[in-house]
């Protein structure tokens, strides 16, 4: 397992992106007024994806050309954050059960977030986690403490997120509603581009061989099924710009050739990592084909009033994934009736395949 990072300060996700007071009253008002007219919608309909959409057009200038940029290039820390995003001033009480009644509690917040994630891609979700909902309430419950899960307060380890799924979510959006109580907790990644340089050539070789499963993740309520992918290699395409696939939790190196190079992959990203203390109004966007991410520990009170993230996915392109998603919907179907990932480089495997001996995985 990957050490806590937050042992030792790491360096500051960048670049950030501010927007002026000015730029997020107007978007307040307009996102308010929007979400306001549409909150009987259910979140997944079309016509309002397509509005929240139209509206993310209208984002300041300087913030639309880095997002398009990084949707088309990514960069090397595999991130960016963008503060002072509007979200709704009066906040209802974090959800003690990880679930919010409706959206319409969080009009603002809520157009926010889907208008900047669809200009990075088309907004994607999962049956099998959180019941299909495009937007997540990431918050801790009590009782999931040691969980690696969104749910949990422990380290959770650095991760690609649902990387054991066939549409895995190209990007990652994370809107801060509240900080943890203490404000010590980061939100922390890994780059590929930036740990690249720390391996070796052997280990570089090693880990782009198809000598790793991942086990499907428990919050995809695969757990019992024991669900786990064929083998994958943690790298894969152009040298330059590889697709990085990794979990120190739920990843099984088969080999021991794979396990030690796994163990330097660990160092090289503990040497390279980026963290984020988020604070309420920061926006994250993780490009999940380029780095991983986890979380450090906090301490929860399960009193309302704790660390509350809203976490949202994308795609590049939605078209790919329409054999998993019924007509018109966003959200892909079980796991159980798509099967498991296959990569790029793939042996045959068993894919939707055997199962797996002691206790499930599972990430946020
Ligand atoms: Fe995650």
């Amino acid at each position: 397992m990957i050490d806590d990072p937050a042992k030792e300060l790491p360096r500051p996700i960048g670049p950030v992106i501010s927007l002026t007071d000015a730029e997020r009253e107007a978007l307040d008002e307009e996102f308010g007024r929007l979400g306001r007219s549409l909150h009987s919608l259910p979140l997944d309909d079309e016509g309002f994806l397509t509005e929240a959409e139209f509206a993310g057009t209208r984002l300041p200038g300087h913030l639309l050309r880095e997002l398009r940029r990084f949707r088309r290039q990514g960069n090397s820390a595999g991130a960016l954050i963008i503060r002072n995003v509007p979200v709704d001033p009066v906040l209802p009480a974090t959800p003690l059960g990880g679930r919010l009644e409706s959206w319409g509690e969080l009009p603002v917040a809520t157009v926010t977030q889907l208008a900047v994630t669809s200009q990075i891609g088309d907004v994607i979700a999962y049956a099998d986690e959180k019941e299909g909902a495009l937007i997540q309430e990431v918050v801790p419950i009590k009782g999931a403490e040691k969980l690696q899960e969104n749910s949990g307060t422990v380290y959770l380890e650095l991760h690609t997120e649902n990387g054991f799924h066939p549409h895995k979510p190209d990007f990652v959006t994370l809107v801060c509603l509240r900080p943890d109580h203490a404000r010590t907790s980061y939100t922390v990644v890994g780059a590929a581009a930036e740990m690249l340089p720390a391996l070796s050539g052997h280990c570089v070789e090693v880990l782009r061989k198809p000598s790793y499963r991942l086990h499907a993740s428990s919050s995809f309520g695969a757990g019992k099924q024991g669900l786990r992918t064929g083998p994958v290699a943690v790298l894969s395409g152009p040298d330059h710009s590889p697709e990085f696939l990794a979990d120190f939790h739920a990843m099984e190196p088969l080999t021991d050739e794979a396990m030690t190079a796994f163990s330097e992959l660990k160092n090289a990203l503990l040497a390279t990592i980026r963290g984020a203390r988020l604070a309420a109004g920061d926006l994250l966007v993780i490009d999940n084909r380029a780095a991983v991410h986890g979380r450090t520990s906090f301490a929860a009170r399960y009193d309302a009033t704790d660390r509350w993230l809203r976490r949202c996915f994308a795609v590049s392109d939605i078209r790919r994934s329409r054999g998993a998603r019924p007509a018109g919907s966003r959200v892909c179907a079980p796991l159980a009736t798509i099967g498991l990932a296959a990569f790029p480089g793939d042996l045959p495997g068993p894919g939707i395949s055997d199962r797996v001996e002691g206790a499930a995985c599972s990430n946020s």
